[in-house]
């Protein structure tokens, strides 16, 4: 059976608006997460629509089939990330698509079962994992922080969390290796404490902290990156980008993605006519982020940092 609260889609109705659904579409769901988006899109684009969905995480493939078993052969699920999202399109025969959802981060699922490690929560202990696919053969989070230099610590905390401290960190833990490894979030939220990270600051360090190791874990920003750049080739002319973050790293990747994919032109401003021949293949479908409004983060509040992006596949590429 599935379970009724494996996440609440975010930005929902923005997110089908921008998609600019019709019966018979075909859409790419990246991140299918417990399906939210996912349901909608096939009920959106009944009779005929197909949605391909894809994941990491084995667990939400599992979940999705639960939920999207109605749809019967209209649903294709795929446990790959949308980094490869141009390879799967490859292997299901599919020459181009009419729209390509990317929801970004982690699901309520994850981020709520302690043995995922994903964040600290009191009750049972969480190790250290944080990777999205369990099943694979990444390094987890406890694994990073076992084998990474004083240095390399730092650039993770520092790039992936803008962590205040970040270099205090990284060496207060290669000292606490000399003692024993970091295993559970408790021993990691310890060690933040003792080494006095954050202290007066607004923001807690360990939310920071737990965000740049997730963030390193799963190699999330260069696989947005990659994601972004197959799916506006996966794209038909005229099909729709859709893309929510939750973090200003994540944000600004896609927003310098999009506005330089629909700039096209890449050459020095001190060139006087374009010499890299590059033409715009989207065009922008918002000019600013759309954000969700108060009653939505009154009744989610983890829709509380997300921002949507939208742009649309132009002929030429
Ligand atoms: C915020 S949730 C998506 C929620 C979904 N839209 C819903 O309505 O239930 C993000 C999901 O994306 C998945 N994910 C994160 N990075 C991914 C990647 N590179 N490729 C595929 N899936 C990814 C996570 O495992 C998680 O299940």
């Amino acid at each position: 059976m599935a379970t009724t609260s494996y996440h609440v889609p975010v930005l929902l109705e923005e997110s089908l608006e921008q998609l600019d659904l019709k019966p018979g579409a075909v859409i790419v769901d990246g991140t299918l997460g417990g399906a939210g988006h996912a349901q909608a899109i096939l009920e959106r684009t009944a009779p005929d629509g197909v949605l391909i969905g894809l994941d990491v995480d084995p667990d939400a493939i599992r979940e999705a089939g639960l939920r999207l078993g109605r749809f019967g052969d209209r649903v294709r699920l795929v446990q790959a990330s949308f980094r490869r999202l141009a390879d799967v399109a490859r292997e299901l025969e599919l020459v181009a698509v009419d729209g390509v959802l990317l929801d970004l981060g982690v699901s309520s699922h994850q981020l709520d079962r302690p043995e995922r490690g994903f964040r600290f929560s009191p009750g049972p202990e969480s190790p250290l994992d944080m990777r999205m696919d369990r099943a694979g053969e990444g390094i987890t989070a406890a694994g990073l922080l076992a084998s990474l230099s004083a240095e390399e610590l730092e650039r993770v905390f520092s790039k992936y969390g803008e962590l205040p401290g970040a270099r205090r960190l990284a060496r207060a833990i290669v000292e606490h290796r000399k003692l024993g490894p970091l295993a559970t979030a408790k021993d990691l939220i310890d060690l933040i404490q003792g080494a006095g990270i954050g202290r007066g600051r607004q923001h807690n360090p360990a939310t920071l902290v737990f965000q740049a190791l997730r963030i390193a874990v799963n190699d999330e920003l260069a696989a947005l990156e990659e994601g972004l750049a197959a799916a506006i080739r996966i794209l038909r002319p005229g099909g729709r980008l859709v893309v929510l973050t939750y973090h200003s790293l994540e944000d600004r990747i896609v927003k310098q993605t999009i506005r330089s994919a629909a700039k096209g032109c890449v050459c020095p401003p001190s060139f006087p006519v374009c010499r890299c021949g590059r033409k715009p293949s989207v065009r922008l479908a918002t000019r600013r982020a759309v954000e969700p409004t108060a009653a939505e983060v009154e009744g989610n509040p983890r829709a509380r940092s997300a921002r949507l992006r939208a742009a649309i596949r132009l002929e030429a590429a």
